[in-house]
């Protein structure tokens, strides 16, 4: 270990039950954290890709999901990992700065000089220690991991202008409605504890125009209540943008993948990459098919250890299978996530989709997507059961169907 200038905490925001509604109906009874890619759970990408950060002390996962819902996780991920991870549950969303201030207290607690921020909901390979080294030579309160993207797709996320010689954010807008630049925020950032006076300045900005307006006029007051609570500060919006152009914050380009994860289709792309990624880090990870009696293995497949697949059943590419699976013979699974205790029966075909807790695919049965389709990849929530012979194409089924006819482009309630 370090001196204590050099101790480094980790947090990551793991949102709550009110966010991520776009990853429904697989986060019904899951918290989308925890929702496996390449069969790990979501958050356990990043918490990993800090496990390579010098002199890392601490590690918390900040959110308002009930405690119990991270609990065993933490403590697993604890003991692996050999750093204390935390959970800490906000009462209520404090926004993606707020929620960092909220806390501010425990994370200084083992007084770090810089502090990793990153969104769970995100895949990219985390550069974590290269950042932090440029960081240092930069000099400034804090440094933005970015990336560049197709000038069509560049307006979902928060756009930015860097010096090209120093790095240093000049400019940085939120989903514009005009083009900026094709340089994106990756929500993946380091700062020095100086981040928490800029959060407090936010704070204080605010209480002094609410107490000009309340001298003013009744309506400006009106104005000044009906916009964002007090305590509730986005890292984007109220603190990249305003400090753009001020020497304190830079820019750290990645030129490796990078996605966000907003939606069970995109999970399943970012199973894909996380899988190819495991050549490099965790090969132990990947399944192989060798020998008579094993199955077969097309690319990149990550398959449970109590997993039972028949050896005449052919899987992959990309497909990620969880505890307690049983697939049957002739079976075939094409890019797919295949959740805990499912079981595909023989001859039954998976492709493009995610196939939920506890559900079951009969005999000669096919659950198929495609992403071009209006409605993506095929998603079977929790407990679903597809009898014998029967064809699921571009849909989405919830919990605790039966399926007895064939289904195409159709949200099943
Ligand atoms: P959307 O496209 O609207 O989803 O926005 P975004 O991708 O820019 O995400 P946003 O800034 O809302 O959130 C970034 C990350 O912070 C995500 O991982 C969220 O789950 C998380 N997050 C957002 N708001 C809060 C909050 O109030 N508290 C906590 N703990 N996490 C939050």
């Amino acid at each position: 270990m370090g001196s204590s200038e050099d101790k480094v905490v980790a947090v990551i925001l793991v949102g709550g039950p009110t966010k991520g509604t776009r990853f429904r109906p697989v986060s019904f009874n899951t918290p989308k954290p925890l929702f496996p890619l390449a069969g790990q759970p979501m958050v356990h990408h990043p918490i990993s890709a800090c496990k390579r950060i010098p002199n890392l002390v601490q590690v918390f996962l900040i959110g308002f999901y009930e405690e119990r819902e991270f609990a065993l996780y933490v403590s697993s991920i604890s003991n692996e990992l050999k750093v204390p991870v935390r959970y800490l549950k906000e009462d209520k969303p404090h926004g993606s700065a707020g929620g960092l201030y909220y806390f501010r207290e425990l994370i200084m607690e083992d007084s770090p000089s810089h502090i990793f921020l990153l969104n769970c909901d995100v895949c990219c390979s985390f550069p974590l220690p290269d950042m932090l080294e440029a960081h240092k030579l930069y000099g400034g309160m804090g440094t933005l991991l970015v990336i560049k993207v197709s000038a069509e797709s560049a307006n979902q996320f928060g756009e930015l202008v860097a010096d090209p010689l120093t790095k240093e954010l000049l400019h940085y807008t939120e989903k514009p409605e005009t083009f900026v630049s094709d340089l994106i925020n990756c929500g993946v950032y380091v700062f020095t504890p100086e981040i928490f006076t800029a959060i407090q300045g936010v704070f204080t900005n605010r209480q002094d125009r609410a107490n000009l307006h309340h001298i003013s006029s009744f309506e400006a007051l009106q104005s000044a209540t009906r916009s964002v609570p007090t305590d509730f500060v986005r890292l984007d919006q109220d603190i990249l943008s305003p400090l753009a152009g001020k020497r304190q914050l830079y820019t750290y380009e990645t030129t490796d993948f990078w996605e966000q994860i907003k939606t069970p289709g995109m999970a399943l792309k970012c199973s894909e990459l996380y899988l190819a990624q495991f050549h490099y880090t965790s090969p132990h990870l990947l399944a192989s098919g060798d020998g008579s009696k094993s199955v077969t293995i097309v690319g990149d497949v990550y398959m449970h250890p109590s997993a039972k697949v028949h050896p005449t059943a052919k899987i992959g590419p990309n497909v990620s299978i969880s505890a307690n699976v049983r697939v049957g013979a002739g079976a075939r699974l094409i890019n797919c996530i295949v959740l805990d205790d499912v079981e595909i029966k023989e001859n039954a075909v998976v492709i493009h989709a995610i196939v939920g807790w506890k559900s079951s695919i009969g005999r000669w049965s096919r659950a198929t997507g495609d992403y071009n389709e209006k409605l993506g990849i095929t998603i079977l929530g929790e407990a679903v059961t597809v009898e014998d012979e029967v064809v699921v194409t571009h849909s989405i089924v919830l919990p605790n169907k039966t399926l007895n006819v064939s289904v195409q482009d159709e949200i099943m309630l």
